[in-house]
């Protein structure tokens, strides 16, 4: 009986486990998700009469049941709706369907620095606050916590004359939430529930109330308005204020607590382009593809047509190489750097030696020292080392300051878990991604986070000690932190992964302990068991970095109303800086070397600087149309991208080269057989054009290159503007020897007229 009995459970278990991939299999076939459909609008076949009629009947012929969930109108041209993959192969076949994109999950990616940029004391080349109050910033993210000091509109004029947005209402929002400097407010949620389904409302608000703080804070940073006294639990202490302070602000929340959806990112970016924005912030990033499939990409082609200036987060996946998201052209794409500014702790060991680390914990302190242990030695789990949750044996930690590796799970939650196992205090330490990277948070006990050297050395007290103690001081906000800036470890790194050609990321900005306006939805760790309630918080990220610039190009749009985004971002760019005040180059805190424009772009923004750059390189949309057609971009993949119709000229060369961009990025072949070689291997010419926006001047060209395997001449070597806006043209010639692949280097030009550097950074890598 009972062999046959194994056997029946088993033949059971086999036709319940065939049962299910066949279930799962039809499962996946029937499943509907989200799909972006790209119409081709300008093609509409002639027996309709309208476009949302003939969107309609296109969705009805591969799915009766399907509803849209957006139509769009600006960015894109064309609707969102859930079919089956079936459905949306079908629909893809039709004519007049240029695209059938997926939905694509994306994720979200300051007091001191107003005056760390310089923006403090040169008060009187700022546009004045009138100027500044036409200037609409547009927040693409978790939503605004409206009630916070920063949206204050005391100091503002009435909503420029042609604003068309809305403060849309819902839970825990009414219209009195809007003001004159929060004009607008909305919130895009349709892509979302059709996911996950309806909005929790007890977990989130359907509205565009931030129930995260990341919006809250990247608003804040863009365009807060000033705050005396503004703190995070006594750290940082001071005014806290946006870049363009009196600029308006307009809240797109595309971004819920499961993420968001590029149907929703879509309906923001079309949206905030009819409502009449003048710069876009998204502080978010996806995944990563050529520009027609990329939704952020698409969006913003149609806003920089628009006059719209948008910069993005250039990512947190640093130090890696080759991590960047948002590296479309028409983008302004910002990494990460430091302050000057610090919150160290000291840390004191068994055997006296002090070490220091940074913390924000502000709670109850430990008045003795008390015995330290290891993560890992006190788990039986192979991620012990990095706290993870359920990893840590409590009677082993109860009592003591356990060390934790950095990595795996969020900083504060290590903490969290340390906490739950009877731990009193935790030391983070950084293993070799981060460097001497320190990102403070308000960690819930008494915590410090220490650089990989630091960690090194209590690592090895641990190991030779048999009764290892320690205790933790209270931390402080320490001002004048040289170096600084450098550049963050997890700020995301080039080369461009998408179009090596453009070099990205553009620019670096302040991105690491930045104090900006938080939700009272969350405390300041954004963690469920953290109940303190704070206005403004302290937190890292390109996301931080990315409105920091947004901020920037308002100011600058505001003095300039008549530059395109190409020149504002030019201006940022090449007015950007690259070495310290003493000459050294801009460090690399991953590798505590100097940097690269690999890790910084054209440098480290430089507010005062951009005001007044001399020289901008302009672009238009159909320069960016050549650059599609030099990508060998087929015609429907161009209209994908811009919703027009352009036919590449076959008379015409279109390189890459020569597309009007402030940086250069020159990718070389290494000669095939001689490795290494010093023979000449090729010689690339590119062209660019210089627009003057300051009085006649003449400039004139310098070279400085770190590398003798390229020779690099420009012709003219000076250029002569005798009108506000003449064009120049000037062509640069590399003359490169070969290289083993994977080499890189660098080098720098700059025009001048002994008042303005107009740089461009130039990076060469061989493949
Ligand atoms: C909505 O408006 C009323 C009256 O104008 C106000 O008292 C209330 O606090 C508002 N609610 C929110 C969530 O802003
Ligand atoms: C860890 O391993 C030891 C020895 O194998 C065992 O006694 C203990 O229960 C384990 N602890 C946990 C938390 O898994
Ligand atoms: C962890 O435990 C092992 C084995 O007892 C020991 O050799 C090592 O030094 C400990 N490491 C630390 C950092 O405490
Ligand atoms: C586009 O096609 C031309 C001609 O085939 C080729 O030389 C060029 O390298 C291609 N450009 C890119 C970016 O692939």
């Amino acid at each position: 009986m009972k062999p046959m009995k194994f056997k029946l459970i088993e033949i059971f278990l086999f036709l319940n486990l065939c049962c299910a991939c066949v279930v799962a299999e039809e499962k996946i076939r029937q499943a509907k998700i989200t799909y972006i459909v790209h119409m081709d609008k300008s093609n509409m076949p002639e027996s309709f009469t309208d476009h949302s009629l003939w969107y309609d009947s296109s969705l009805k012929s591969v799915s009766e049941s399907a509803s849209m969930l957006y139509t769009y109108e600006n960015v894109i041209h064309g609707y969102s709706t859930r079919l089956t993959v079936e459905e949306a192969e079908s629909l893809g076949k039709q004519s007049g369907i240029l695209s059938v994109l997926p939905e694509v999950r994306y994720e979200l990616h300051t007091t001191r620095t107003p005056e760390f940029l310089g923006l403090g004391k040169n008060s009187a080349l700022f546009p004045t606050s009138d100027s500044m109050g036409e200037v609409i910033v547009g927040i693409l993210d978790t939503g605004v916590w409206p009630e916070l000091k920063s949206f204050d509109d005391s100091e503002l004029g009435p909503v420029p004359s042609g604003w068309k947005g809305k403060c849309e209402v819902g839970k825990n929002f009414n219209s009195s939430s809007c003001n004159r400097k929060l004009i607008g407010a909305r919130f895009f949620s349709k892509g979302y529930e059709a996911a996950f389904g309806p909005i929790d409302e007890t977990m989130e608000s359907k509205s565009p109330r931030d129930d995260d703080g990341h919006g809250t804070h990247t608003a804040t940073t863009a365009a807060g308005s000033v705050v005396p006294d503004a703190n995070l639990l006594g750290y940082a202490s001071g005014t806290a204020r946006g870049m363009a302070s009196h600029a308006r602000v307009a809240i797109y929340k595309a971004c819920w607590l499961g993420g968001c959806f590029s149907s929703d990112i879509a309906a923001a970016m079309d949206t905030a382009v009819a409502d009449g924005v003048d710069i876009i912030s998204m502080s978010i990033g996806g995944g990563i593809s050529e520009y027609y499939g990329d939704t952020v990409a698409i969006g913003a082609f149609t806003a920089a047509a628009y006059g719209i200036f948008v910069s993005c987060s250039a990512g947190n996946s640093g130090p890696r190489p080759s991590s960047l998201s948002n590296v479309a052209p028409w983008i302004t794409t910002v990494g990460a750097g430091t302050l000057d500014r610090d919150f160290p702790a000291s840390i004191t060991l068994g055997n006296d030696e002090q070490y220091s680390g940074v913390t924000l914990y502000n709670g109850k302190q430990l008045s003795d020292s008390v015995p330290l242990v290891y993560g890992g030695n006190a788990s039986n789990s192979s991620s012990g080392s990095l706290c993870m949750a359920g990893s840590l044996i409590p009677e082993k930690i109860s009592g003591k300051i356990v060390v934790c590796d950095r990595g795996g799970s969020a900083r504060v939650q290590k903490g969290v878990v340390v906490k739950a196992a009877g731990g009193v205090g935790m030391i983070l330490t950084n293993t070799d991604t981060y460097g001497e990277e320190l990102v403070a948070d308000a960690y819930l006990l008494p915590s410090a986070a220490v650089g990989q050297k630091t960690g090194d050395a209590i690592k090895k007290y641990l190991s030779s000690d048999h009764n290892p103690t320690a205790i933790i001081g209270p931390g402080t906000t320490k001002l004048g932190v040289q170096p600084s800036p450098v550049v963050a470890a997890f700020s995301s790194r080039g080369p461009n992964p998408v179009t090596p050609a453009i070099l990205k990321p553009d620019i670096i900005a302040p991105g690491v302990n930045i104090l900006a306006g938080w939700t009272r939805a969350v405390g300041p760790t954004g963690i469920a068991s953290d109940h303190r309630h704070v206005d403004f918080n302290i937190i890292s990220g390109t996301s931080m970095s990315c409105p920091h610039v947004s901020g920037l190009a308002a100011l600058i749009k505001a003095a300039h109303p008549e530059w395109s985004p190409a020149a504002i971002k030019s201006a940022l760019m090449t007015t950007a800086y690259t070495a310290y005040k003493s000459g050294e180059k801009i460090k690399d805190v991953a590798t505590g070397g100097p940097a690269t424009p690999f890790d910084y772009g054209a440098g480290h923004v430089d507010p005062v600087a951009a005001l007044d750059p001399g020289l901008v390189y302009d672009a238009t949309v159909e320069d960016y149309l050549g650059f599609l057609c030099a990508l060998n971009y087929t015609q429907n993949q161009i209209k994908s991208t811009t919703h027009r119709d352009f036919t590449c000229l076959t008379s015409k060369k279109y390189t890459l080269g020569d597309f009007n961009y402030p940086s250069f990025s020159v990718p070389l072949e290494t000669a095939s057989g001689k490795e290494g070689g010093t023979g000449v291997s090729s010689t690339i010419q590119y062209t660019r054009t210089l627009t003057n926006v300051g009085a006649p001047a003449t400039y004139k060209i310098s070279l400085y290159s770190e590398t003798q395997a390229v020779k690099i001449s420009v012709e003219p070597a000076t250029l002569s503007f005798s009108a506000q806006y003449e064009k120049k043209s000037y062509t640069v010639t590399f003359k490169a020897s070969s290289m083993p692949s994977g080499t890189t280097s660098f080098a720098r030009l700059e025009w001048s007229d002994g008042k303005h550097i107009v740089g461009s950074p130039i990076a060469f890598s061989w493949t």
